[in-house]
């Protein structure tokens, strides 16, 4: 199936999406890139652009490379567009609701033959699934972030996925240049399973005041050779993604251990997002990086 896949469709233009969007086009693909928000598509365009110019600028892609991808891309507002997607990837808000809806209306309104692959972090792939009528045709594309850089695929099977379709899934995975691993479908798949619990016991360590957010992130780069500091990475993450993840854990998992800590729900609803709002646990807003008490 894969060898036919000519045109992706993705959904949702945020972080995740755009750096999807653009991936598929530097590997030869027609990429549809959708969002509700026209303001969140010209992010995402002007990202894209500036991702890919920089890759031209250290020489990784040719110029041609680049103008190719630039003209595989198309950005819309406009559902009905992803009705010729052979392979559709959503990257919505981490949302069940959210993902349930566009899912509905992504079966009514994609080919018969195209499968639609969710990039969530923790929903249950079965249950988006159960709310369309092709259930087998429905699958988990975890990219990480960035997905232009990061290596990985973790791919997630429904109850109900088809062999047919991890097969495609796994083969158009590598396709795009990445490795795969595989999960069941059980809350946080393997990689959010385990990392989600650091981000947030990194979140209890700031809360009771057991180290400042410098040498809590130190700790973990120089004592466990990690490229990031927990807290860093989670305002890289966005603190309302990881926040979402934990809820997930805790419902899914049953257990105390995986409870949000309070000051991670506390910097959410202060719209403390991390990196893409300026502001996290760290400031970004001004440079070098300094720290807002
Ligand atoms: P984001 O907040 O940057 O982007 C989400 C985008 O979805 C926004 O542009 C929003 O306008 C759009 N959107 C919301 N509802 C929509 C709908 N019904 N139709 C079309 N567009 C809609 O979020 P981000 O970080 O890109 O995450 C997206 C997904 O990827 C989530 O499921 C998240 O869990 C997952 N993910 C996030 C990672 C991260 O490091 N941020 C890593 C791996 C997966």
């Amino acid at each position: 199936m894969v060898g036919s896949v000519k045109m992706i469709g993705v959904v949702g233009g945020g972080q995740m999406g755009s750096g999807i969007a653009q991936l598929a086009a530097m590997y030869g693909f027609d990429v549809c890139l959708l969002d509700l928000n026209s303001q969140a598509l010209s992010t995402a365009s002007s990202s894209i652009s500036s991702s890919i110019n920089r890759l031209v600028s250290k020489s990784h892609i040719s110029q041609a490379t680049a103008s190719d991808a630039f003209k595989r891309l198309r950005f819309t507002t406009n559902l009905n567009d992803l009705s010729v997607a052979d392979f559709v990837i959503e990257a919505v808000v981490e949302s069940e609701v959210v993902k349930k809806t566009l899912f509905v209306q992504l079966d009514k309104i994609a080919k018969t033959s195209a499968i639609l692959a969710s990039n969530t972090s923790s929903i249950s792939i079965t249950r988006l699934a159960s709310s369309t009528t092709r259930p087998q045709q429905v699958i988990g594309m975890h990219f990480m972030n960035p997905p232009p850089v990061m290596k990985l695929i973790e791919i997630v099977r429904g109850a109900d996925t088809s062999d047919e379709t991890f097969a495609a899934t796994k083969a158009l995975s590598q396709r795009l240049g990445k490795t795969v691993i595989t999960s069941q479908d059980y809350s946080g798949f393997i990689v959010n399973r385990i990392l989600m619990p650091m981000i947030n016991e990194a979140f209890y360590a700031l809360y009771t005041h057991v180290a400042t957010k410098e040498d809590i992130d130190t700790g973990m780069k120089l004592g466990t050779n990690h490229p990031m500091g927990p807290l860093e990475l989670a305002d890289f993450i966005g603190l309302d993604v990881c926040l979402s993840i934990m809820k997930v854990l805790h419902a899914g998992l049953g257990e105390n251990k995986y409870a949000p800590c309070p000051l991670l729900v506390q910097y959410v609803d202060a719209g403390r997002l991390g990196k893409k709002r300026g502001i996290g646990v760290y400031d970004y807003s001004k440079e070098p990086r300094s720290i807002k008490s």
